[in-house]
């Protein structure tokens, strides 16, 4: 008797369970949640454009990383830092020692903290040096960009998916008008103050004022014209180095290890012939 109560009992709850689950189901199909702005209006990034360091032969073009510099240092780097990243890795770029000095001696880096008042003394930077902090902390980077931190840049290829691409296409081609069909259907999602409307970024509304306005902001020493398109294609391949300085010697041991693979295969296969010859199999 017991037994069949504890059944019954069972049953029941299999019964509600299984109605409960049709519901939400059938509420998905027939009635599924509406679209929600980013859903309708978040652009993956741009795929339709090639940098050296693509594919399985990436390598650099160390000329594009120079210029990508040049961008990260007189527009980029007023507000996001590249801590990861010391003066003398520049010597990868094609640098030469004394440019890299040169380079380095551009910075101002922190020497010394008074222990009574806390201010801070500086000096010229040094090779061994990693690229200053832009902030002295947090409170003041939140204070200085509507509420939002710059991130540090120097991981920052790696820390997105497909980084080099977003990076591009964020700051070359991501700040366009609202769409007026956005506004219209989704009033809730109109860029507030203090934040601009970016296509490319997840939740469409950034704090990053569009760095890059007009072709022309830098000069590239090596006569390339420099488009809002070129000076964005150029720091993303920057940071893409920045965020992984050994690509090429990575991709180069790849290919090392498949063509020894290739070659070991034909051994084997040779020595199977030879094991084999006299013998029908
Ligand atoms: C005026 C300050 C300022 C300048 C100049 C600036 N940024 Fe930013 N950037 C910000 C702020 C603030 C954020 C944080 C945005 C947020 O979280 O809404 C940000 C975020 C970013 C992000 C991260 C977006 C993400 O997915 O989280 C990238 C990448 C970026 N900036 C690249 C650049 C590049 C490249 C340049 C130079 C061409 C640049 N920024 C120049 C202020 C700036």
């Amino acid at each position: 008797m017991v037994r069949f109560l504890a059944s019954l009992v069972g049953a029941a709850f299999v019964l509600v369970l299984g109605i409960a689950l049709w519901g939400s189901i059938s509420g998905v199909i027939t009635d599924p949640s509406p679209a929600t702005a980013e859903q309708r209006y978040y652009h993956h990034p741009i795929e339709d454009v090639h940098f050296a360091s693509d594919g399985v032969f990436g390598h650099y073009d160390k000329q594009q990383l120079q210029r990508g510099y040049q961008v990260y240092k007189e527009v980029c780097a007023a507000c996001h830092s590249l801590r990861q990243v010391a003066f003398r890795d520049l010597a990868a770029l094609g640098y030469e020692d004394a440019q890299v000095k040169a380079l380095a001696a551009q910075w101002d880096t922190i020497s010394s903290i008074n222990p009574d008042t806390g201010e801070t003394a500086t000096r010229k930077g040094v090779p061994s040096d990693h690229f200053p902090h832009v902030y002295p902390n947090d409170i003041a980077a939140r204070a200085a960009n509507g509420g939002a931190v710059p991130p540090d840049l120097s991981l920052m290829a790696k820390a997105r998916h497909d980084g080099t691409h977003y990076i591009y296409s964020l700051v070359g081609h991501g700040y366009v008008a609202q769409p007026a069909a956005l506004i219209r259907d989704f009033p809730d999602a109109v860029t507030p103050k203090g934040r601009y409307f970016n296509q490319y970024f997840a939740n469409l509304n950034i704090a990053m004022p569009p760095p890059l306005k007009t072709e022309g902001q830098v000069e590239y020493a090596d006569g390339t014209r420099p488009t809002v398109d070129q000076m964005a294609k150029d720091v993303a391949a920057f940071l893409t180095w920045a965020a992984e300085p050994k690509l090429e010697t990575r991709h180069a041991a790849g290919l090392g290890a498949l063509a020894f693979i290739l070659i070991f295969c034909f051994l084997a296969w040779g020595a199977y012939q030879n094991v084999w010859r006299d013998l029908k199999h």
